[in-house]
């Protein structure tokens, strides 16, 4: 069969997915964002996955389109659209929903759907397959297919690129899992895996990130439990990692749309099925209360050193959910920028890698373009180019606190770490 693929959804995920099918098949990379298009078009990659160069040479092969009916060439479809929490930690399948509709009014008999958005266990086959079905009049297994494919890649990552991870794959019946599979390893080099059912699939994707998150939140619990008894946490964690089998986690913020995001999936489903998790609801409210407890210490220490009054200004750097790297989406800086506000202080954010418009759009904070002095200032995101330029001369001269969340500077320059 001579697949023709069509990519729905062109962020993070969707974008190298199309260029590296592209490499071998007809692909069209179709996204409801026509300004996303047309910037695609010409040579425009907002989320800057691909140099200029690299995307019109990519558009040599890959053809962009914001037209739903340009899907009605195609006959293997791969849905990469996103999948956030609502503000009370409840899925928002709406993105889901809707690119089914748009897939299942242009599917025939054959054709594949292959899902690589991130969801619950039971997602693919509960909540898409009747859409699909309904908008086509079509039946799933006997007129077309399913399979379920999870996304690994972590952008901004240079070596564990797209092609170099082993891919997790499945497919509603066993002919279409060989069918996927051997589409999939056309372009991994790293290989696949069989998963043997599609929710196996959906279920390992989601333990990947909650079994992060809860470590995370266990080195974060301590960090809590050590500021008590005044010990420091990375001593603790060095003087442990050198038995055999301590796993090296560190403590931090936790943002980001996985880790932050796709426990909150999997909690979603047991709740539904009747059981409530403790640990893993745990432990997301464990990492929800860092940026609090940043904040709180960060005062704490200013009154120590006698410098916090109502005229005081913090500095946070960095406001990306993590280091020499764009994205904002569900960073934490925001938080602490308030709680520190709360407090009374003038918070100021630099982020020179950050996109002033969408950060103030997303948490209506105005970037700093030329960081000044302040009493106290925070490194929340260890950007290159903040440890290569330096981050003391940010301090006033009256003894300012110096915060490291990402314990990235020298122990003898900074007054507390995370
Ligand atoms: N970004 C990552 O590192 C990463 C890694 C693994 C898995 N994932 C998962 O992959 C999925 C996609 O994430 P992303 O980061 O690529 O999202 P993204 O926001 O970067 O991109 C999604 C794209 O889908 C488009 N879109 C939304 N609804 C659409 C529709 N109905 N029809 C066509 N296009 C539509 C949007 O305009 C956007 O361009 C999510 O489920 C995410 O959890 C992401």
């Amino acid at each position: 069969m001579k697949y023709k693929i069509a990519v729905i959804g062109l962020g993070y995920v969707g974008l190298p997915l199309a260029a590296a099918f592209s490499k071998k098949y007809t692909v069209l990379g179709y996204d409801n964002d026509s300004a996303r298009v047309r910037e695609l078009k010409s040579g425009i990659d907002r989320i800057d996955q691909f140099s200029k160069a690299d995307l019109i040479q990519l558009h040599n092969f890959l053809n962009f389109s914001d037209n739903p009916e340009s899907l009605s060439d195609y006959n293997t479809y791969i849905i990469t659209v996103p999948t956030p929490v609502t503000p009370s930690k409840k899925p928002d399948l709406s993105f889901l929903m809707n690119a089914s509709k748009t897939v299942g009014r242009y599917l025939k008999k054959g054709d594949t759907v292959i899902y690589e958005s991130t969801v619950y266990p039971g997602c693919t086959e509960e909540d898409c397959v009747p859409v699909l079905e309904k908008t086509s009049g079509l039946k799933f297994n006997t007129d077309f297919f399913c399979g379920y494919s999870p996304e690994r890649i972590n952008p901004g990552d240079k070596i564990n690129t797209l092609t170099q991870i082993k891919k997790v794959i499945s497919g509603s019946t066993p002919k279409v899992t060989e069918k996927v599979d051997a589409l999939y390893l056309s372009i991994i080099k790293a290989g696949t895996y069989k998963a043997p059912s599609i929710k196996v699939a959906e279920a390992a994707k989601a333990i990947e990130n909650a079994q992060r998150d809860l470590n995370i939140s266990f080195v974060n619990e301590l960090a809590l439990i050590f500021d008590r008894m005044q010990i420091d946490t990375h001593d603790v964690l060095e003087a442990a990692a050198t038995k055999w089998n301590f796993l090296p986690f560190k403590p931090g913020l936790v943002g980001g749309h996985c880790i932050s995001v796709d426990p909150y999936f999997l909690t979603h489903k047991a709740i539904e099925l009747g059981y409530t998790p403790e640990v893993i609801l745990s432990g997301r409210n464990v990492n929800n209360s860092i940026p609090q407890f940043v904040a709180a210490k960060v005062v704490d220490l200013m009154r120590q050193k006698e410098i916090y009054n109502k005229d005081a200004k913090a500095l946070i750097l960095g406001i990306t959910f993590k280091e020499n790297f764009n994205d904002i989406r569900n960073s934490k800086v925001p938080e602490i920028y308030k709680a520190l506000e709360a407090e009374g202080l003038e918070v100021e954010v630099y982020d020179p890698l950050a996109d002033p418009e969408l950060v103030k759009k997303e948490y209506g904070i105005s970037l700093t373009k030329a960081p000044r002095k302040y009493e106290a200032v925070i490194l929340a995101v260890a950007h290159q180019v903040f440890l290569e330029n330096g981050v003391r001369k940010y301090k006033n001269s009256n003894g300012a606190v110096l915060y490291d969340i990402k314990s990235s500077l020298d122990r003898e320059v900074i007054d507390g770490r995370l």
